[in-house]
């Protein structure tokens, strides 16, 4: 890898990057790459570790005319990624051993490391705790309903008890179902204008406080999807503030788009959580700085075009994410480069486990998940062009500076030139 900017970390600095056998080797600059090895060009670029998404729908078993776990892979590698986690809503979902072995095994032959999320309860049904530790034997290390959240008290706490002793992470979609019951949008002022039922901010509030209540009650780590309202922002803030064990996400939409998107009644912009009101963007982004926020991550939610093309309240929510994220955020964020890599590679590496492999740092001995950026490559995105199976970006024909130019995995290049090799 030769002629980037090394960004990890510890900081960053001028040298090329020696790859042997999956590892780093040499980091400095100047390298001699001797005869016969392959040579990489970092010209311009950021060379750092492979980002890691927390949260990526990869539909497999079961939604295949979404995604498949392989394509889902492709579409993380391009985007810069290295790890990604499998959410448990397939059909069927990863409630027990042999979903989570058969995900895992499909994802071993893939342009990504796989990892996955358990399910919190039997089906995602919110009614029986689902065999978390037969899951936690085989590496399953965040466990989730995701798509709904865990409603009955009771039983989360005891997922908790579970949690706390078997050293996992429980991750929260926070959504009140009674109180988000008949919203497809945000409520507030774009709801009423547009006669669309709403999702108030409470109904992700309610659950947040709940569940951090919870995580004082039993110590267990608690880890918020996809945050969305500036209400959430501070409950996590205060609950850090108190040494919780609690760390949360937000999503490239939720910190670039707002409620008035939906005025073009246009299914691409239904997800949920719903998209909010500018105030909360404004609040999440600074939760991105002043630390309240630890990990950006995509929810990556493909959906086949017909299902899409329904009425905005009829049509599934969710929207593409993994090769858009990191070129959405260098492009309408005015984040320095070195916190959008801790946001988006080594903190949610850690708060999936994953750090022996991934998020850095970029030294000898260690293994070689890495990504090369250049900040100022420019380019359009054209869903027919993605690697994804599915079509639902919102960001169609927008223009974005800052490309993924190579993503290596294991010392393997799975992306070389912006192309994918796998
Ligand atoms: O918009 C969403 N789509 N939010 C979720 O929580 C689930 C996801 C999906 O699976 O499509």
């Amino acid at each position: 890898m030769r002629g980037g900017t090394v960004v990890d970390a510890g900081g960053s600095r001028r040298a090329d990057v020696g790859l042997s056998q999956g590892d780093v080797v040499a980091v400095q600059a100047g390298l001699d790459a001797g005869p016969g090895v392959t040579v990489l060009d970092a010209g311009g670029c950021v060379v750092a570790p492979g980002l890691v998404d927390l949260h990526a729908h990869l539909r497999q078993p079961g939604m295949e005319e979404a995604e498949t776990v392989e394509s889902g892979a492709r579409a993380a590698a391009l985007g810069g990624y290295t790890a990604v986690v499998a959410m448990p809503n397939t059909d069927p979902p990863i409630d027990g051993a042999a979903v989570v072995r058969e995900v895992l095994g499909l994802g071993a032959k893939s342009a990504c490391d796989v990892r996955v999320a358990g399910a919190i309860t039997v089906g995602r049904k919110g009614e029986q705790l689902a065999p978390l530790a037969e899951m936690a034997a085989l590496g399953v290390r965040l466990f989730t309903d995701d798509g709904h959240g865990v409603q009955d008290g009771r039983l989360m706490r005891r997922a908790m008890e579970y949690g706390s002793a078997l050293g996992v992470v429980l991750a929260q979609h926070c959504e009140d179902a009674s109180l988000a019951s008949g919203g497809h949008m945000h409520e507030g002022e774009w709801s009423s204008l547009l006669g669309i039922g709403g999702v108030p901010a409470e109904a992700e509030e309610l659950m947040l406080a709940r569940d951090v209540a919870l995580c004082r009650l039993t110590g267990c780590p608690v880890h918020f999807l996809h945050l969305s309202t500036a209400g959430s922002a501070a409950l996590v803030a205060a609950a850090k503030g108190q040494g919780l064990p609690v760390t949360a996400e937000v999503t490239p939409h939720h910190l670039t788009l707002t409620d008035a998107a939906v005025a073009s009644y246009d299914p691409v912009y239904k997800v949920n959580p719903p998209l909010r009101a500018q105030a909360d963007v404004d609040a999440l982004r600074r939760g991105l700085s002043d630390g309240t926020i630890d990990a950006v991550a995509t929810d990556h939610a493909p959906h086949p075009q017909e299902a899409k093309e329904a009425p905005f309240d009829e049509a599934p929510p969710g929207m593409l994410g993994l090769e858009t994220a990191l070129a959405v955020l260098l492009t309408d964020l005015d984040l320095p480069v070195e916190r959008l890599l801790a946001l988006m590679s080594w903190q949610p590496a850690r708060i999936a486990g994953v750090s022996g492999a991934h998020g850095g740092p970029i030294v000898p001995g260690r293994p070689a998940n890495l990504c090369v950026i250049d900040p100022a490559a420019s380019w359009v995105v054209e869903p027919g062009r993605l690697a994804s199976r599915s079509r639902n970006t919102p960001f169609a024909g927008r223009r974005l500076t800052g490309r993924v130019r190579h993503t290596v995995l294991f010392g393997e290049p799975v992306v070389v030139d912006g192309q994918a090799q796998r």
